[in-house]
């Protein structure tokens, strides 16, 4: 049997082998501390499960929910985003229940890119923007996110060759994996140079509520004029911890919305009505339910940073998301040494290659155990780099 050589351009994804291995270091006795996928150790909240046994007691939301999904939640979606960033948008035309938003984001280009349009990746980047690109025949420009940028995408520097093919860009801050941040003055620069240039900006933001120390994440449509060229993705997984609920939102222009509702009709039928009727629960009260996740995922950093730097890794404490990108000494590479932290110390990371080349001399930590657990998993680390045969 041959297969579609488009598999072939697919490289292969970080954290598809990690789970078995994990359990069989497990099963031979090994104490594992995983921070790898950005799945935090603490349940959803208690009144979000409530709303969900109600809601599967309820027959009518076991019928397909198609794309037009349960009106409740396509309602609490919108009240949220008028909550959290004064913009105000059509629960029926404007807002698309996806089943987490990682479906969205993938299957957006099928419905932008022909063959030979260009989607601008960043790397190191959440890697369905690659696979959807990929995956649909259009062809990707990898921009590297590195310190000399402060980690944003500088679209000024995509080559006059390349420029005229671009349709789609993907944008995710706060970022996974670096933790930046993008000022209000680089997303108003961005989407002027995607109005001039007839270019989709795909703002994807599960992050936006895990922030610290004050600082307050936007909206892509707090940007004047970003309705024209822009469709923001939000997801509970985060905020909520409920990634295996797999809930999120779509929320932007009709034309845009609608054309990628087209796309899902033909690949799944919506989330499942009883999870979109808890979602909106736990939208209706985000406030409140995330306020706790935020300040342990605070402390956590504080840990996480605070034991990374005893050891002498050098980082700068981020404002935002669930992780830490933490660079290495140089010469070591990262995947040898996510891979020995993992077999030797028991310890899972993630390599920054595994985000693409561009996340090489870097690996990422996520802040998915507590303060004690965090700072013991570091230690652990800190003895794996000792060891002179690392790099
Ligand atoms: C940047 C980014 N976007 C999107 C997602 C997908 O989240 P979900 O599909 O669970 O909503 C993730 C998950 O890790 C992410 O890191």
């Amino acid at each position: 049997m041959k297969f579609a050589s488009r598999l072939d351009r697919l490289p292969g994804y970080p954290l598809a082998e990690l789970p078995a291995r994990k359990r069989a270091l497990i099963a031979q006795g090994v104490d594992v501390i995983d921070l790898g996928a950005g799945d935090a150790d603490y349940p959803p909240p208690a009144e979000v499960i409530a709303a969900m046994r109600q809601a599967t007691g309820e027959t009518a939301l076991s019928k397909y929910g198609f794309q037009q999904g349960n009106p409740v939640f396509r309602k609490a979606a919108c009240d949220w985003m008028m909550r959290r960033f004064g913009a105000s948008f059509d629960p029926q035309a404007e807002v698309l229940p996806l089943l987490g938003s990682k479906e969205g984001l993938s299957h957006l280009p099928l419905a932008v890119l022909n063959p030979g349009d260009v989607a601008v990746v960043p790397e190191p980047g959440y890697q369905a923007y690659l696979g959807g690109t990929v995956l649909s025949g259009g062809e990707p420009y990898v921009y590297p996110l590195t310190p000399r940028t402060r980690y944003l995408v500088e679209l000024e520097e995509i080559p006059a060759a390349v420029l005229p093919r671009v349709r789609l860009v993907y944008l995710n801050y706060p970022n996974n994996p670096t933790a930046a941040i993008a000022p209000m003055e680089y997303l108003e620069r961005t989407v002027a140079f995607c109005r001039r240039h007839g270019i989709l900006l795909a703002y994807d933001n599960p992050y936006c509520d895990l922030t610290f120390d004050g600082y307050r994440a936007p909206s892509i449509f707090e940007v004047p004029g970003a309705r024209e060229v822009a469709i923001e993705y939000f997801s509970l997984s985060k905020s909520f911890s409920m990634t295996g609920w797999r809930l999120g939102w779509a929320a932007g222009e009709k034309r845009f919305i609608t054309a990628l509702t087209r796309v899902k009709s033909y690949v799944d039928t919506g989330p499942w009505l009883a999870v979109q009727q808890a979602g909106a629960f736990a939208l209706d009260h985000a406030e409140r339910l995330i306020a706790p996740n935020v300040a342990e995922l605070q402390a956590r950093r504080d840990a996480g940073v605070g034991a990374l730097r005893e050891a002498g890794f050098e980082l700068e404490s981020p404002v935002a998301t669930m992780y830490l990108w933490v660079p290495l000494p140089a010469g070591v590479p990262s995947a040898e040494f996510s891979r020995r932290a993992l077999e030797e110390a028991g310890v899972v990371t993630l390599p920054g290659s595994a985000f693409g080349p561009g996340g090489e001399g870097f690996f990422r930590i996520a802040l998915t155990v507590g303060g004690a657990r965090l700072r013991e998993g570091i230690l652990r680390l800190r003895e794996v780099l000792a060891r002179a045969d690392v790099a």
